[in-house]
């Protein structure tokens, strides 16, 4: 192939002006001495040409000369064969970066070797990207891993409390009643109190055991995710709770058109749990007032909430609410086994959200939360 000088200078140019790093190495040369770099090497290593040319490229490694594509490009250089290899560069300023080099050898007529032309690209910025993707996913996983952990001995747990436990509770409930019939008149009155707080309290551990199953199952079975209506989901807890208490008088307001992407009968568990609280920790409020909403946060995210004027709560006391059987009240002012917002809490990290609260004592508390495609416009797919 004859090229004329026109044809020469064109191809010239174009090298130059390429974005990647082009280098032209002599290797019949002793130490086998670069003889062209590009302006874009020179950009990227910050070494001119004058201090590039006639030295063996490898002084962009430093002492950084243990690495496996530097064996590949040394294997490859002794076969005359072609390489592309990922290595840890210098910049002169002593910088690191990401250098993808590829090699090829160029022959004479011949076939002797003559020269080699490398073509090097810049890709700290992709790999730095891979990495932190690479870690992202690492992490999820490893995160994914423990709460499977965590989830299948509480479901091992659940089960085998709701087996072990419920027999021997039912035999004390069974003879409890028995001895109630046999006490003779005589001692009556106080052996009956003492089994009237038998009966009591083996109802309440049933309740527990109840409440500690209803929480395995939360982590059992795969999300089946839809867009679930919370304002409707509200709207219709409210309107129950109101029907079964006619004498009480609460006010409720419900934002319209507030949607979340849930698994449906778990998030049906995450409402009714934070609107029986508001419910019930307004029953001793005068003027009760609920109130379902949503605002945006600083990443402009949705979170919704559930907002109530009730008995409130000790903000000091906030990092035991969501804990299991933990109650920042008493049973003989509000009942309840402790168990709803640990459920809660469970059904909105198993859907990647979250959920904390604001509270004053006697003010009342808001309870705000947050899933992973939570809107509040209107999206009548429910
Ligand atoms: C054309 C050409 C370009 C090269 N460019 C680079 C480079 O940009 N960075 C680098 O670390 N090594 C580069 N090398 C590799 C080194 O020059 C050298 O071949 C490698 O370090 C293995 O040989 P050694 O054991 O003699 O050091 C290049 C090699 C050739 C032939
Ligand atoms: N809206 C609220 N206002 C004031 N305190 C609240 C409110 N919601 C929860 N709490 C406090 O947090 C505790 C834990 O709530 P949680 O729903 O887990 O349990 P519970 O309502 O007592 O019982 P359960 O829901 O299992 O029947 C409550 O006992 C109460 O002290
Ligand atoms: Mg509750």
């Amino acid at each position: 192939m004859k090229t004329d000088v026109a044809e020469l200078q064109l191809l010239y140019r174009a090298i130059s002006a390429s974005n990647n790093g082009i280098t032209i190495s002599d290797m019949r040369r002793a130490g086998r001495p670069l003889i062209f770099v590009n302006q874009a090497f020179t950009q990227m290593t910050g070494y001119s040409s004058e201090e590039s040319l006639d030295r063996n490229c490898r002084f962009l490694q430093g002492s950084d000369t243990g690495q496996p594509g530097i064996q590949v490009l040394r294997d490859a250089i002794a076969a005359g064969g072609e390489a592309t290899v990922l290595l840890r560069n210098y910049r002169k300023t002593g910088e690191p970066f990401c250098n993808e080099l590829s090699i090829s050898p160029v022959r004479d007529d011949s076939g002797t070797l003559t020269h080699y032309i490398g073509v090097q690209h810049d890709v700290s910025v992709r790999e730095a990207a891979a990495s932190e993707i690479r870690s992202l996913n690492l992490r999820q996983t490893e995160q994914a891993l423990e709460m499977q952990v965590k989830n299948e001995a509480l479901e091992a747990f659940s089960n085998s409390a709701s087996h072990d436990l419920r027999a021997p509770l039912a035999s004390i409930q069974g003879f409890a009643s028995m001895l109630g019939r046999d006490v003779s008149l005589a001692n009556s009155v106080r052996a009956k109190y003492y089994l009237s707080r038998i009966n009591a309290n083996t109802l309440h551990m049933s309740e527990l055991i109840e409440a500690l199953l209803n929480l395995g199952k939360t982590a059992a079975g795969t999300l089946n995710l839809v867009s679930c209506n919370v304002s409707a989901m509200a709207t219709n807890l409210l309107a129950s709770y109101a029907a079964g208490n006619p004498a009480r008088v609460v006010k409720v307001r419900v934002q319209e058109g507030l949607f979340v992407m849930a698994d449906r009968p778990l998030f049906e568990r995450v409402m009714e749990n934070l609107l029986s609280n508001a419910w019930k920790f307004t029953s001793k409020t005068g003027d009760a007032f609920i109130e379902v909403g949503s605002e945006i946060d600083q990443d402009g995210g949705v979170v919704l909430y559930v907002k109530d004027n009730g008995a409130g709560f000790d903000m000091a006391e906030a990092d035991k609410l969501f804990a299991e059987f933990s109650r920042l009240h008493p049973t003989t002012e509000f009942e309840g086994t402790g168990i709803g917002l640990a459920l809660v809490r469970r059904v909105l990290q198993r859907h990647g959200g979250a959920i904390w609260a604001h509270s004053k004592p006697e003010e009342g508390s808001t309870f705000f939360f947050r899933l992973p495609g939570s809107r509040d416009d209107a999206a009548p797919t429910s």
